[in-house]
């Protein structure tokens, strides 16, 4: 693969990682990964589309700020966008930012810099007009957020109304629960018997988008105010400290902790002194930002389209606790992959439980040199995925030794095989229990064919009783068989009902969801799209060369080959054989198929609410981009046309009239979606 390739390879792989984590942490308040990994994959990106300018695209990730609103609420166009801000992960990187400064100010080296804490909440923008609270939103994407208002209007710190205010302001800040108010929340879970909360962060973001407002005053949210979107008729303001002035000064909060230094050494020592002091106050914080404090600082200095250069986030260094490891442990995987993982003493770290963690790969273990009843170093970075740092040596006792990897796997006792060049162990018993469970498993599960009633240890019977050896024999299941095997109360014939009907139901998925239930390694849900899209029906798919799947635009090399080998395989073919046997529909329906790629090269973008042909404007999106089109958020030199809906903000229509682009309404789009060109 020449470097060119790789490249492109790498920036692809990067950006739909990084949208699907995007999306779980903005849309579903679920995050999928750790805050320092999310930053590491957006910095790899940010290296390579610095390296080659030429593989940045319209909607790269690196461009856009958060997630696409969800359409649960009602969508709001910022007038002046919600940004992000860039990240400095230690002093070296706040550094290089303080020289920019210097630079883009003309060499200037006395400028004054303001220095906030971060705080870890939930952005949002709250409109006062005339003094009233009239909307507030989330940041969204950054130019579209949603509308929150009823939610926003039960947090107490937030005036539903402010005096001798500008005819038109809009506030922003953090919406946050307070330290002390989470944990009382999960008291009363407990208590409840349900799970707790995981961090007070998704907690705040899960709490202001509920739809009933009444949940989230009883969550007892938190607020402070630390910018100005758009104002009119304000006073005249030209520093940092004329924003906070005016927030105070309309009865918002504004957090105490706000120093202004002009000697950098200053601004180091403010996060020092905040990296050592994070868990004292009843907030959570990530870091501190570092801002111009000079309006007229910042104007010179400007935006990119995802933040504004005259600010930064020195963000903390993950948290880190000690604790014990009680033992180590191995899981098998579908694929066979053995992974060694720790099982921790209970502790709390980065906001919540942590009493396991994975440990890799073999190697990953020797080079740690973890073993069983060491005090070890966990460390999680905010968020979910926690992490064993290493030992603390100096507590091991003498007779402690050193881990070693099983030989034989703990599920079928083959044994185990690694190959020089891989990290990973396997098992490579295709019939292993453990990886004909876990298999069924991922067939099974919500994005892949959504069986309901296939519970762990369900599955783990069907196994051991020799039922099912592989996914396509869930098809065979017939009622008695079931019902032999899991009687043992009367409450069962219900539930083999259920099972049934919902194994009859799975038989029209649709074939995407087909692919990602085989788990094909590296195939992904675009990726599996695409391939049903091109090949219509499985069986294509399966006789397809490699050639043929790599010359597919949007599937590299690695995926092509991952798909190649899994058909060419007989184990494969005999689970595929049985689910066409079984009458699982293989193939892609009309309407499913790829149409004609008239609009290939053309971008056109949809704005405000659709309600003629298309009942969402995401169905419009996705015909145009089903017709080889994009269709990214914002308006550039590029558009080939904007389609307006209705509702549609002002921005995006000022912006096209000024670049003489046309805008069409929903009729036109038909057109276009027929024709490739306006009438
Ligand atoms: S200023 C134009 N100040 O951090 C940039 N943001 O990671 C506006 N945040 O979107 C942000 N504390 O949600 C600013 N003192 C603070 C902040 C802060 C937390 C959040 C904000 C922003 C995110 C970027």
């Amino acid at each position: 693969m020449s470097e060119d390739d790789s490249d492109s390879d790498r920036a692809a792989e990067l950006s739909a990682q990084i949208r699907a984590h995007n999306e779980a942490y903005h849309s579903r308040d679920n995050p999928s990964v750790s805050d320092a990994e999310f930053d590491a994959l957006l910095r790899e990106l940010i290296a390579i589309e610095t390296r080659r300018p030429d593989l940045v695209v319209e909607d790269s990730p690196t461009r856009a700020v958060g997630a696409q609103p969800s359409q649960m609420f009602a969508p709001v166009e910022h007038d002046v966008p919600m940004m992000s801000l860039e990240n400095a992960m230690d002093f070296e990187e706040l550094e290089a930012w303080h020289e920019r400064m210097v630079k883009g100010l003309d060499g200037l080296r006395e400028f004054r810099v303001v220095c906030e804490l971060k705080f870890d909440g939930l952005a949002v923008s709250i409109r006062y007009e005339n003094g009233k609270l009239v909307q507030a939103a989330t940041r969204g994407n950054g130019r579209v957020g949603e509308d929150v208002t009823h939610n926003v209007l039960t947090i107490d710190q937030i005036p539903h109304r402010i005096g001798n205010a500008p005819d038109l302001v809009e506030v922003r800040g953090e919406v946050y629960l307070p330290v002390s108010r989470f944990e009382e929340l999960n008291r009363e879970q407990i208590k409840k018997g349900e799970a707790p909360y995981v961090n007070p962060r998704n907690t705040a973001a899960g709490s202001i988008r509920q739809k009933d407002p009444s949940v989230t005053k009883d969550r007892k949210l938190s607020f402070w105010s630390y910018q100005l979107g758009q104002v009119i008729g304000g006073p005249e303001m030209t520093s940092s400290n004329d924003t906070f002035q005016l927030l105070q000064s309309l009865g918002l909060p504004v957090n105490p902790e706000v120093r202004e230094y002009s000697d950098f050494d200053d601004v180091k020592a403010f996060c020092e002194l905040w990296m050592s002091k994070r868990h004292d106050p009843d907030y959570e914080i990530d870091g501190v930002v570092v801002k111009l404090a000079d309006l007229s600082h910042r104007d010179l200095l400007g935006s990119t389209s995802r933040a504004p250069r005259w600010a930064i986030a020195f963000k903390f260094p993950p948290e880190e606790k000690t604790t014990r490891l009680l033992d180590i442990d191995v899981s098998v995987g579908r694929t066979g992959r053995v992974t060694p993982f720790a099982i921790l003493e209970p502790v709390f770290v980065g906001g919540s439980t942590v009493s396991m963690a994975t440990l890799h790969n073999e190697d990953q273990v020797a080079a740690k040199d973890v073993r069983p009843g060491d005090v070890v170093v966990v460390r999680k970075a905010g968020d979910v995925i926690p992490e064993v740092v290493g030992p603390v040596t100096s507590e091991r006792t003498r007779d402690s030794e050193a881990w070693r990897f099983p030989l034989y796997c703990p599920a079928c006792g083959s044994r185990l095989e690694r190959v020089a060049g891989d990290a990973n162990t396997y098992c490579v018993n295709r019939a292993c229990s453990a990886r004909v469970e876990t298999g069924i498993s991922h067939f099974t599960s919500r994005n892949a064919m959504d069986i309901e009633g296939l519970g762990e240890r369900t599955v783990g019977a069907l196994v051991s009783s020799g039922l099912v050896s592989d996914v396509g024999d869930l098809f065979a299941l017939n009622k008695n068989a079931l019902l032999d095997l899991l009687v043992s109360d009367s409450s069962n014939e219900t539930l083999v009902n259920n099972l049934l009907n919902s194994i009859d139901q799975a038989r029209l998925r649709p074939l995407p969801n087909v692919l990602i239930g085989l788990g094909i390694e590296h195939l992904g849900p675009s990726a599996a799209e695409l391939i049903a899209r091109k090949f219509g029906n499985l069986e294509r798919i399966a006789n397809a060369g490699l050639d043929e799947i790599e010359s597919l635009d949007g599937i590299g090399p690695v995926i092509a080959k991952s798909v190649a080998d899994f058909f060419s395989d007989s184990h494969n073919k005999l689970v595929i054989e049985k689910l066409q046997l079984n009458g699982v529909r293989l193939d892609v329906l009309e309407g499913e198929v790829d149409a004609p790629q008239v609009l290939e090269g053309k971008s056109v973008v949809v704005t405000g609410s659709l309600e003629g042909w298309f009942v969402t404007r995401d169905e419009a999106k996705k015909a145009i981009i089903s017709r080889g089109g994009k269709s990214p958020s914002a308006v550039s030199r590029s558009t080939y046309a904007l389609v307006l809906g209705a509702d549609a903000g002002q921005s995006k229509v000022d912006r096209a009239e000024s670049l003489g682009i046309p805008i069409v309404g929903e009729a036109q789009l038909r057109t276009l979606l027929e024709r490739g060109e306006l009438s």
